[in-house]
């Protein structure tokens, strides 16, 4: 680590590259789950999508592989799904997290949540109340992980998103279409909704380690320690949440001052 400070609540934990900041959140989330599984406890994990945490879950199938850490009493909620899609799409993100990280762990598929994008129109506000139960009924989350989009959205609650959002279905804004229309192959692909979970889902997690890599990410991740709490920076709802720790590689601490 190069550099770690205290700003409010957020513990900001500044490393020299994605590689090493993904090797710290892996560490931790091992022994949140090690200790769990001592005492036969379930470890409840928020789980994010996108670039941000592909290394660290290559990270944790290594630890399976390699050091005995067993996901088995490990139940996940994924923050949000495109809407609509099919979970066997290549884009969904059902798709990405059987890739990057269940099919190489030994986790129960049916501890694993990811919000569904194929539901009915009339059916996904029905829906959505009961993903919320569900991580009511696991007991909540013990450790939420988050990437940041470039305009400061966590999960898909995109800048004007108030506080008190639950999982909702959402209008994605078009420059986080933009951001996936490679993975679409074009933003004519690119669904214009989204279900996610909201602020006050995230909020309620008993911690948060939300992480940042690169230089597109500096802005938002400056913002966020720097200016106000604010809806056009849902980011910065974090300040409110006793229990945050920031990972970032030094690009992306590069506008906050001190570093
Ligand atoms: C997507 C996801 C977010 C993610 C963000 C950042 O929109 N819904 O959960 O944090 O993009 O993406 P990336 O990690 O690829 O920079």
């Amino acid at each position: 680590m190069k550099k770690s400070i205290n700003i409010d609540n957020v513990t900001v934990n500044v490393f020299e590259n994605a590689e090493s900041g993904s090797e710290y959140v892996a560490n931790l989330i091992q022994q949140k789950i090690d200790k769990n599984n001592r005492s036969y406890t379930s470890t409840v994990l928020g789980l994010a999508t996108g670039s941000t945490p592909k290394k660290l879950y290559e990270k944790l199938i290594k630890a399976h592989q390699e050091n005995g850490l067993s996901f088995s009493r490990v139940t996940t909620f994924n923050l949000d799904e495109y809407y609509p899609i099919s979970r066997f799409d290549e884009s969904s993100y059902h798709t990405f997290m059987d890739r990057q990280l269940f099919s190489k762990v030994d986790i129960d598929p049916e501890r694993t949540f990811i919000p569904d994008g194929e539901i009915a129109k009339e059916e996904v506000a029905a829906y959505c109340e009961a993903y919320e139960d569900e991580i009511k009924k696991a007991g909540g989350i013990d450790l939420q992980l988050l990437g940041v989009g470039t305009n400061g959205h966590i999960g898909f609650n995109e800048p004007g998103t108030s506080i008190d959002t639950r999982t909702r279905l959402i209008d994605l804004h078009e420059i986080t279409r933009e951001g996936a229309k490679d993975d679409f192959g074009g933003i004519e692909n690119v669904p214009k909704e989204a279900i996610t979970v909201g602020i006050e889902t995230i909020l309620d997690s008993k911690e948060i380690v939300c992480m940042a890599w690169g230089k597109h990410k500096a802005e938002a991740i400056a913002a966020f320690m720097k200016g106000e709490i604010t809806t056009e920076n849902p980011v910065s709802y974090l300040r409110t949440h006793p229990n945050v720790k920031l990972v970032l590689d030094k690009d992306a601490a590069s506008l906050i001052e001190d570093y």
